[in-house]
């Protein structure tokens, strides 16, 4: 199947205001199949803004990492299906039971209640943390196989995919042996941008060979003087990679 390159990237609003981002929507609605809000915008201004975005016809990555008792991120499942986001998402590290009680959760609300079934995503390794800092919280292991495995379990937990950095997309498909798992990359750098604090990055363009299904961006777009021209720039990086997939 051709999917678009506007069908694969992602947008992070990560900005301070409602305001800021309700101007980023608007500006860059046409250039992307999703906007992601993560923990800084959802802070400022609320589910509220969650639920006008959705209103407005916009799709959402809610992005939250939700990490805590398998009762707890339940019930943080069972509200975002209720606001009406596409995908959100969980730290593969809170286990098999949380993420399995999440994904069981998730089903069960959108059937009885008639509402969309968002995907349910595991966040394995942070692609800002590599093995030192993984080292340092006590993971005696590297990037790589902590990658794999925890994308396994999320796989086995009944969850729809992983959030991993695009060195990685290969390492998910051989741990996950299923198509239907998607797999969502950050860390993504056009050649002539900063490497702000992610440490495992990658282009656009590698990132799409790599077989990424979706590439969130952030920074490189939100923070150019012309975000619009940045995205199309993306894009049009994108659409010459992944020609002969699409
Ligand atoms: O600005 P930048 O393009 O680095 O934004 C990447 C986005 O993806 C940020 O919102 C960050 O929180 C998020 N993210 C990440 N690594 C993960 C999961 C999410 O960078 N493993």
């Amino acid at each position: 199947m051709n999917k678009s390159p506007q069908s694969k990237l992602i947008i992070a609003l990560d900005v301070e205001t409602p305001r800021q981002a309700r101007e980023l929507f608007t500006v860059l609605g046409d250039f992307a199949c999703m906007f992601k809000i993560g923990s800084q915008l959802f802070t400022a201004a609320g589910p509220e803004f969650v639920r006008e975005i959705v209103e407005a016809g916009g799709r959402v990555f809610l992005d939250l990492k939700f990490h805590d008792i398998p009762n707890t991120v339940a019930s943080a499942g069972i509200e975002a299906v209720r606001l009406g986001v596409s995908i959100f998402n969980v730290h593969a590290l809170g286990g098999s039971e949380m993420m399995r009680r999440t994904a069981e959760a998730v089903s069960d609300t959108a059937r009885r209640e008639g509402l969309s079934r968002p995907q349910v995503i595991a966040v394995t390794v942070l692609t800002s943390a590599d093995a030192a800092t993984l080292h340092e919280v006590g993971v005696a292991s590297i990037p790589e196989k902590q990658v794999s495995m925890l994308a396994h379990l999320a796989h086995q937990s009944g969850l729809d995919g992983v959030v991993a950095s695009p060195h990685e997309v290969q390492l998910v498909r051989a741990a996950v042996n299923d198509k239907q798992f998607i797999i969502i990359t950050p860390g993504v750098r056009p050649a002539s941008a900063t490497h702000d604090d992610q440490k495992r990055v990658m282009t656009p363009a590698e990132a799409v060979r790599s077989g990424a299904d979706y590439l969130v961006i952030g920074r490189s777009i939100i923070n150019a003087p012309d975000p619009a021209r940045a995205a199309q720039s993306i894009l049009e990086e994108m659409e010459r990679a992944g020609s002969d997939q699409y």
